[in-house]
């Protein structure tokens, strides 16, 4: 059967495929979603997710608060509720804020189901086909996804250790309006950067958003990880500046858990009132019954105390990707973030992160590929390495197999190119030999 029961309008694999909006186009599922679905099996290391460690909070913490919840709220908690959030916890959310420095008023919080939702509200309100994004180069893929579905394109501004680079900035804007493009916002993670692990500097803060407010671009500020620093905090948030030019995006998903669906917008007055009345158009309200659970939790639970032990526990992790980095591949270059979940790696240039994930999944180790953090194919020499989810054990075997995959790797090149010659990972007496698989 085909659409409209027209033998041209579909293909094989689906017959409604000439029926979709345009913007669909923009939701294709990755080439490497594939290896993921294998990547999830046990006996494989996955160094490739996003997932915090959920296990590190005491189920208790949450049993209590929903018990609470349904006993002294149940009919609330159950119910649809507004369109802007629960204002008690939209009053604590200023609480969360004010630790990066934000001054705010609760009329400003918009609450999300997740900040992935205000995302997509935000892109909603803002984006037209053809505009243009301004977004670091990596940048969060799934934030681009959302771009790209409304039509938007991203423009990549280049960063380097201390985030992103604001002379690059003023260039991009400059050619970007060169070819008579609009550009609507520009999207940035500045803590513990999703993918690349860097922050942005203060001295660049106060420059970037000074460079934004002088050629009339809001600034979209996408802070999941702020308060997941290990050695010492990030710099204030970027909203801590700057009210009118700026949507601040947190959630609960990181600090607590992405269970939930809980994050916000705080926005400027005007965009705030669209973005009410945009997630009523999409949601009705989020979920009351997160949303009050989170409430009970934050005001009954010592909830600092656990993003404490949060940060301890991913603290120990990056200690053990970069110390099994060090030991496997030293060769090889990364950033080294004080925070957050990711560590960014370069490869030889030679490789191809992207090539080689099927070689890296049938030895039981997965990552993702630089070129999933770039709407434009780059990243190929690039991979990210999450070390969030396994365990310091499982982060140190997971390298141990990387090493192997890149050797083997090099020397498929090697041989094809002719030369035969040893390649500069294996002259590594550390790395020729890896040690035998515990596991
Ligand atoms: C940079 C960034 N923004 C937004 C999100 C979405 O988070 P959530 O919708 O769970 O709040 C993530 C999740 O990994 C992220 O890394």
């Amino acid at each position: 059967m085909t659409a409209q029961g027209s033998p041209q309008t579909g293909n094989n694999l689906d017959p409604w495929y000439h029926h979709y909006a345009e913007r669909a186009a923009g939701l294709r599922a990755s080439e490497v979603r594939a290896l993921f679905a294998v990547a999830s099996r046990p006996e494989v290391v996955s160094l490739a997710g996003g997932m915090p460690f959920v296990a590190a909070l005491p189920p208790d913490l949450v049993i209590n608060a929903m018990g609470r919840v349904m006993r002294e709220q149940g009919p609330t908690a159950l119910q649809y509720g507004s369109g802007q959030g629960v204002p008690v916890l939209r009053e604590q959310i200023l609480e969360v804020m004010a630790l990066e420095g934000i001054r705010a008023h609760a009329d400003d919080v918009v609450v999300t189901t997740g900040s992935q939702h205000a995302l997509e509200l935000v892109s909603k309100l803002f984006l037209d086909p053809g505009d243009v994004v301004l977004s670091e180069g990596p940048s969060y893929v799934t934030a681009m996804v959302i771009f790209k579905s409304y039509q938007a394109e991203v423009d990549h501004v280049p960063m380097d250790e201390h985030g992103l680079i604001p002379e690059a900035l003023r260039e991009h804007i400059l050619s970007v309006r060169a070819a008579g493009k609009s550009i609507k916002f520009l999207y940035t993670i500045p803590n513990f950067h999703n993918p690349a692990g860097v922050t942005l500097s203060w001295a660049r803060r106060v420059e970037i958003l000074e460079i934004c407010r002088r050629n009339d671009i809001l600034v979209l500020e996408d802070n999941p990880y702020g308060l997941l620093y290990f050695d010492q905090p990030a710099p204030d948030a970027m909203r801590s500046l700057e009210q009118d030019g700026v949507v601040y995006l947190g959630t609960f998903s990181k600090t607590l858990a992405p269970g939930f669906r809980v994050g916000w917008a705080l926005a400027p007055h005007a965009i705030r009132e669209k973005l009410v009345l945009a997630n009523e158009a999409a949601v009705l309200s989020p979920s009351s019954f997160s949303q009050l659970v989170i409430s009970e939790y934050l005001s009954s639970a010592d909830w600092k105390g656990q993003i404490n032990t949060f940060r301890g526990v991913y603290h120990e992790r990056k200690n053990a990707l970069l110390s099994a980095l060090d030991e496997y591949l030293p060769e090889l270059t990364w950033t080294n973030p004080n925070g957050g979940f990711y560590v960014w790696v370069t490869l030889p240039d030679r490789l191809d992160s992207k090539a080689m994930l099927p070689r890296a999944v049938k030895e039981l180790v997965a990552y993702t590929p630089g070129t999933a953090f770039f709407a434009d194919g780059d990243g190929r020499q690039n991979m990210r390495l999450s070390f969030c989810y396994p365990t310091p054990e499982h982060i140190r075997i997971g390298i141990r197999r990387l090493a192997t995959v890149i050797r083997d790797e090099l020397d498929l090149l090697d041989t094809f190119a002719g030369t035969g010659s040893l390649n500069p990972l294996r002259e590594n007496s550390r790395f020729s030999s890896p040690p035998p698989d515990i596991s």
